[in-house]
């Protein structure tokens, strides 16, 4: 734990449950690694077993609790759902969710299919909503939690090259702004989107005011603001409903 002593630490990171999809490798191995070094209880969701080995043996001396691989292609929503309910069993009520695996393969906009748009909207649009779906019961019960949904400055730019990447990165900030009449209370649960900027290990955590494209950000919940969202201490619990 050396290493970490030039580094904030937050306690009330310490044993949280976290979910990341898409943790084996690139800014999700990140988060695990940040995570797992503050002392949660980490779970991840990965299709690529031998990357999440390396992952873990990396880790597992360097924190509290080694972080959990549960091998899963989120574009099999029963799988995904499968897999939440394993964590919950082992770990208990997920209380921050990283929606952050997606595929941004380059595809020529005359050249795509239905069938490969459909392959687009599962892999990074899809499996998002679900795993917020299958979280929330328990972590509403639980008091409360943080969902991070990563979009991507790419439909802002405006990007070349990836249409259907880039319509479900737009999609993301929508569904991050919506309130569900059903569904986890804004406030009881914070949600961010987080905009990455450079590649991999640089990215904004939270959601700029988009003067730009004339849309107003919002606040995602008193006490807490998005600007809240800056620091890995910023997924903690809402103080109002911590336990
Ligand atoms: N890297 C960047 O510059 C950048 C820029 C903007 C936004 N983002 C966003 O940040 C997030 C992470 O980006 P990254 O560059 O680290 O991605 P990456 O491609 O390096 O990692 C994605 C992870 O998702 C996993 N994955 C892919 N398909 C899967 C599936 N079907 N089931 C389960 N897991 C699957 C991969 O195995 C991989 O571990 C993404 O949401 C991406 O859109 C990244």
């Amino acid at each position: 734990m050396k290493e970490r002593e030039q580094f904030a630490t937050y306690p009330s990171l310490r044993e949280r449950v976290v979910l990341v999809t898409g943790g084996a490798t690139g800014i999700g191995a990140a988060v695990v690694e940040e995570f797992a070094l503050q002392g949660s209880r980490v779970a991840f969701l990965d299709i690529d077993a031998t990357a999440s080995s390396l992952l873990i043996a990396n880790l597992s001396t360097r924190c509290l609790h080694p972080p959990v691989f549960l091998q899963c292609d989120l574009t099999d929503i029963a799988a995904l759902r499968a897999a939440v309910a394993q964590v919950e069993a082992s770990h208990g009520a997920v209380r921050v969710l990283v929606n952050n695996a997606a595929s941004d393969d380059r595809h020529s906009f005359s050249e795509v299919t239905p069938e490969y748009w459909d392959g687009r909207m599962a892999i990074n649009l899809r499996h998002q909503f679900f795993a917020i779906q299958a979280v929330a019961p328990r972590m509403t019960a639980a008091g409360g939690g943080s969902i991070i949904n990563m979009s991507s400055i790419g439909w802002m730019i405006p990007s070349t090259g990836m249409p259907a990447y880039v319509a479900c990165k737009a999609a993301i900030v929508g569904l991050t702004r919506t309130d569900q009449d059903d569904g986890p209370r804004i406030g009881k649960i914070k949600y961010s989107c987080e905009w990455c900027i450079g590649r991999c290990n640089s990215y904004r955590t939270s959601a700029p005011p988009m003067v730009d494209s004339g849309i107003q950000s919002r606040d995602h919940g008193a006490p807490g603001s998005q600007k809240e969202f800056g620091s890995p201490g910023s997924c903690a619990p809402h103080p109002v409903s911590s336990g």
